[in-house]
Parts: structure tokens; C-alpha cells; sequence
């Protein structure tokens, strides 16, 4: 039986815990210490996007650790420059300039610091069920309470519209408005997709009032919806781009991309990170991306995704009673459930599957693109067979609810 004890005793408290410890990895799958494997569908959050431990990663990752390391940003680097060059063709619309940096929530960071100096403008507009980060800057346009109201006051000039109601955001948009920013496809609310209209109304809107509209494909980029950019699905491309999780396949990495026209505002020394664009993430990130471009990752995920949501419509269709709804993209997918997660994510460490929750009744779906069809079929298996274990048992009495993020 694997012992948490060291871990909890040590760690400021701050994650959701699950009881498996995983000490190896290789595409889909993971594996604990006695050598058990289990389906990732969590894939790290969204990070092992072309699969764990990808070889084509290891050896980029090992071949540039006996070269070179670091290197800071003000000194120029092999690694840096193949990378750059190889993202710059596969940059969607306008971008044509990036900052290299770290995270997520450090990307955009970035981002809101561009688009206030280069409009001279103060207001950020996010989403309702938005997600950002939880550093303050992208907090304060992230919008869960939960996260917020602890750390309260967040900056100033942040506001919200409903997500998906071009209307509401028409109304907020005005002339002191920076930059609208929005996640192509919601990832940590449930995966949900914009209607009909909505990307391309922002678009619209923002250029109109002479804002900027930012693109968080943190979660929804990088070949997770089938097309390397979320936005590529809609052909509406943003101003400003920012990107992380798996595209240095799995070593931290993130980049924000802007226009010709934003980055010409920038001085030096306005913005920087001491380990952003270092060797190490570079060379790891263009291995990832190669992967993703030459094995033809984007037309499998298509393929495995629509697998994936057929075999999900069968479960609901078995268990009206638990599942409500299968949503999503390419393998950024959802089922929406009638019961409490918690159960079923419990229970799946029993049927050897890492499953992934939304809020208090979704499942989210966010494996490496590399998961194969065989994959798939065991995770329906495991999933039907602990939807049968709860229609008959019912949901848990002692089930907490889990706390997200
Ligand atoms: C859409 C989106 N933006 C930003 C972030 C924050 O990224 P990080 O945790 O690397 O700071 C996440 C993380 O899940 C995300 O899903």
C-alpha cells in the first residue's frame, strides 16, 4: 500500500489530493510503484499532450541537459532560435512576436501587461466560468469566488460579462477597455464551447472600441481540439495568444504571442523571467511540437475524440439516471453528470483509470492525444462497470465535495 505520509506532512496544503502515487509514465498510461497501470485521463491537467515520457522529448530533453541548460534571455541560444523558428510558421492570424516564460497564469500576466501599455487603456474584461490562473493579475479575471474572495482586493479595472452573451459584452466593452480575454473553449468550468457567433462577435466588437482581444489557449491549445490553435475551429484569430501546459511536452514551459504592432510598444527590461525561453524547455518544445506536426497528432485526435464521444453517448444512453450531458472537442471533452464526481473518481483508481473532475458533477476528459482506441474501450468499461457499482449502491453518504483546482 503506497504511503502519502511524506508528501502530506511536508506540503503547505494546497491541493486536492487523490490516493495514487505514480512513479512512471509512457503515452496514455501511468504507473504506480507496484507497476500497475492506469489510464490517464487527466493527463497531468492537460499537459502530457503527446503522451508521458514521449521519446522524441526525452531525447531533445537529455541530448540539451549534457549541452546547455540555461541560458538567460539576454544572451542569444541554439535552442531558443530553432524553436522560435518552427513556432513562428505554426502561429495563427497576426502573431508574429512571443515572450517566452513559465506557466499559464504567467503567460497571461504578460498579456494583460501588453495590452495595457500598448492601448494606454486600464479595463480587463473576462468571462463568466472563466479560468486564468491564480497568480493576481490572472485571478482577477478568473472567476471562480472560491479562489478570489481569500485574496481579496485583486487589481483593479478587472470586470466580467456572461460568458456566451454577445450582448452583455457589447455593453461592457467601451472606450477605456484594454483587452477582452477569453478561453476559446472553457476548460476548468466543464468544457463548455461558445455559441454560434460568439468568438467572432468579440472579434468584432473589440476592434470596433479599439481594444485588444486575447485568446487564453492554455488549456484548449496545442492540438487538444484537433487543430493545433482552439481558434483555428472558428478562423478567428486573436491579438494577443497565450499558451502552456503540454507544448514543451510536459517540462514547464509557456509562451505569450502578440502582434508586430503590440510588441513595438514594448522597451527592454519592461517584462522579463529569468528561466523563460531557457534550453532545456526549448528543446523539449520543439521536439513536442515536431511530434505533434509530423506524426499527424491533429487528424488521430479528431478520430480518437469522435471515438471517444461515441462510446461516451453509449454510456449515457446506459446510465440515464448518472450521465446528463457528453460535450466538447477533438480529446477536450466533458460528461456532465446527475451525481456528485467524487464517487466515480474514487472509484476509477479501482478500475486502474485517473479520471478528472470540473466542479461538483463533471467529468472532464483531457488525455494525450495519443491515447489509442483500445485505451478508450477500457476506460468505457471501467466507467459503465462503476456506473453499475453506483446505480446500485447510490452516491456515497461521506462523499465530500471536492474542492477544485
Ligand atoms: C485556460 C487556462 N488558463 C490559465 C491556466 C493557468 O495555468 P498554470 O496553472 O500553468 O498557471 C490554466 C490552468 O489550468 C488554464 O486552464
Amino acid at each position: 500500500m503506497a504511503n502519502f505520509e511524506l508528501e502530506d506532512s511536508h506540503l503547505i496544503p494546497l491541493y486536492q489530493k487523490f490516493p495514487l502515487k505514480i512513479v512512471r509514465g509512457s503515452g496514455a498510461l501511468v504507473y504506480d510503484e507496484k507497476g500497475d497501470d492506469y489510464v490517464d485521463l487527466s493527463g497531468g491537467y492537460g499537459v502530457a499532450i503527446v503522451g508521458h515520457s514521449n521519446p522524441a522529448v526525452v531525447r531533445a530533453v537529455s541530448e540539451q541537459a549534457s549541452k546547455l541548460i540555461t541560458c538567460h534571455g539576454s544572451l542569444y541560444n541554439d535552442a531558443r532560435e530553432e524553436y522560435l523558428n518552427l513556432l513562428s510558421r505554426h502561429l495563427p492570424g497576426e502573431l508574429r512576436r512571443v515572450y517566452l516564460c513559465n506557466s499559464g497564469a504567467e503567460a497571461n500576466e504578460a498579456a494583460f501587461k501588453f495590452a495595457r501599455k500598448s492601448t494606454g487603456r486600464r479595463k480587463i474584461v473576462s468571462f463568466s466560468g472563466s479560468y486564468h490562473g491564480k497568480t493576481y493579475g490572472s485571478l482577477s479575471a478568473t472567476w471562480n469566488q472560491k479562489y478570489r474572495k481569500p485574496f481579496e482586493p485583486l487589481l483593479d479595472g478587472f470586470g466580467f460579462a456572461p460568458f456566451g452573451n454577445l450582448e452583455k459584452a457589447r455593453e461592457v466593452i467601451d472606450a477605456d477597455t484594454a483587452a477582452v480575454i477569453v478561453e476559446p473553449i472553457q476548460g476548468e468550468s466543464g468544457i463548455h464551447i461558445p455559441p454560434d457567433g460568439f468568438l467572432e462577435g468579440l472579434r468584432e466588437f473589440t476592434r470596433e472600441k479599439g481594444a485588444l482581444l486575447i485568446f487564453d489557449e492554455v488549456q484548449s491549445g496545442f492540438g487538444r481540439t484537433g487543430k493545433l490553435w482552439a481558434c483555428e475551429n472558428w478562423r478567428v484569430f486573436p491579438d494577443i495568444m497565450t499558451a502552456s501546459k503540454g507544448i514543451a511536452g510536459g517540462v514547464p514551459f509557456a509562451f505569450c504571442a502578440t502582434t508586430e504592432s503590440v510588441s513595438s510598444i514594448m522597451r527592454p527590461g519592461e517584462h522579463t523571467s529569468t528561466f523563460g525561453g531557457n534550453p532545456l524547455a526549448c528543446a523539449a518544445a520543439t521536439a513536442a511540437l515536431r511530434f505533434i506536426l509530423d506524426q499527424d497528432i491533429l487528424s488521430k485526435t479528431v478520430e480518437t475524440g469522435s471515438y471517444f464521444v461515441e462510446r461516451l453517448n453509449v454510456l449515457k444512453q446506459t446510465h440515464p439516471r448518472i450521465v446528463r450531458e457528453i460535450r466538447g472537442k477533438g480529446l477536450m471533452l466533458a460528461a456532465e453528470l446527475k451525481i456528485p464526481v467524487k464517487d466515480v473518481i474514487l472509484k476509477g483508481f479501482d478500475h486502474r483509470l485517473v479520471l478528472l473532475y470540473a466542479g461538483l458533477n463533471i467529468l472532464r476528459f483531457l488525455p494525450p492525444l495519443v491515447i489509442t482506441k483500445d485505451q478508450v474501450d477500457r476506460v468505457l468499461i471501467g466507467l459503465d462497470q462503476i456506473m453499475k457499482e453506483l446505480e446500485i449502491t447510490g452516491p456515497s453518504k461521506t462523499a465530500e465535495p471536492i474542492a477544485a483546482g
